[in-house]
């Protein structure tokens, strides 16, 4: 079963085609960086009208590597929320048309559970349940998934999301847009023991996020210390509090396997630390491939796959949504 997928909730333009919800044929990126750059963030409004030109080239280029037609595509999956509601709308028509002219199901998929099947597009994954963290631009979840679309949430932050408070400090020390990426560089210059910068400490058992105090206590600090110092120790409070709570959290629910997701996951400190921090614990960890923990057509099409194998397809009132809770396929 070949499973296209499409994505368009912020600054991406991303299709793919995958093979039994794991195996991927073809999957094609066309980021809006450059775009964006000069505003030092995404406009909506551009996004919107870049996704609208580059979608359709972006499919017919999809189809020519994979070396596939339309008409071989068997369910058309899409991001239908949570993003911006003029991106979102521009994948979703997209996707509602590619249904009908073909007559196959079209399947509407959650952008954090998108992120959250990036683990799954591998030959024979760990078997649920897993602990896992997403952490993007616009969300730092907790997540106990219990199955294929059975999800519980067990945190979140209160604040700014983890890449949300890469991206303020990157954009206050003059780094360009996206801050994650360049602060990470700017960090690997710098000395993470040369202040221990706080992190916030809430409730006993909360398995939740703050960095707004973070960031703050970043900025403060800046003439102090060298940028690259205060990137380095701002960069290692934030995977320190990220990699904590998940195992925590794991520990809490009594479950081995922890799973990483979202586009701060492409972080290699957070990466590394979390795989090290579940060997000592004897976890099982999954970290996607550094290109599917950003936004990408591949993780829609993986949960496509399967939440259409769960017989949970949309019609054609689909409509984009800017925000969304993360629910199960049941409810
Ligand atoms: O999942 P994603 O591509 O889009 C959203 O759903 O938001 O995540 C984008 C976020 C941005 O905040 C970006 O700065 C951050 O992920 N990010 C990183 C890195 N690469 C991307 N943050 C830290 N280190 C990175 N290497
Ligand atoms: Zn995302």
């Amino acid at each position: 079963m070949v499973t296209l997928g499409l994505e368009t909730s912020c600054d991406e333009t991303s299709v793919a085609l995958v093979e039994g919800g794991e195996s991927i044929l073809a999957s094609l990126i066309s980021s809006q960086v450059e775009l964006h750059q000069a505003y030092g963030g995404v406009v909506p409004e551009l996004a919107s009208r870049r996704h609208l030109t580059n979608l359709l080239p972006v499919l017919a280029e999809t189809l020519r590597r994979a070396s596939l037609g339309l008409a071989q595509v068997d369910t058309v999956a899409v991001t239908h929320a949570p993003g911006l509601v003029g991106a979102l709308l521009v994948g979703v028509a997209a996707a509602k048309a590619l249904a009908y002219a073909l007559n196959k199901p079209l399947v509407a998929v959650h952008h954090i559970e998108a992120h959250i099947y990036a683990n799954l597009l591998r030959p024979s994954p760990p078997a649920f349940p897993w602990v896992c963290l997403v952490a993007s631009g616009g969300h730092s979840e907790l997540i106990l998934v219990r199955g294929h679309g059975d999800y519980a949430r067990l945190g979140r932050t209160r604040d700014d999301a983890a890449g949300e408070a890469f991206d303020k400090v990157a954009r206050a020390f003059g780094l360009s847009y996206p801050g994650g990426p360049a602060l990470e560089r700017l960090a690997a210059q710098g000395d993470p023991s040369a202040l221990v910068l706080p992190v916030a400490r809430l409730e006993e058992g909360s398995f939740d996020f703050s960095f707004s105090g973070l960031k703050t206590a970043t900025l403060t600090r800046r003439g102090q210390y060298g940028d690259a110092h205060l990137a380095a120790s701002f960069q290692l409070a934030v995977v320190t509090a990220l990699v904590d709570k998940t195992v925590a959290a794991a520990k809490a629910c009594r479950v081995g396997t922890v799973a990483l997701a979202g586009g701060v996951a492409a972080n290699d400190t957070l990466r590394s630390q979390l795989r090290e921090v579940c060997r000592q614990e004897g976890m099982t960890v999954l970290i996607p491939p550094k290109e599917l923990c950003t936004d990408n057509g591949a993780m829609v099409a993986a949960a496509g796959h399967h939440k259409r194998l769960a017989g949970k397809t949309a019609d054609l009132h689909l409509n984009a949504v800017a925000n969304l809770p993360l629910t199960g396929w049941a409810s």
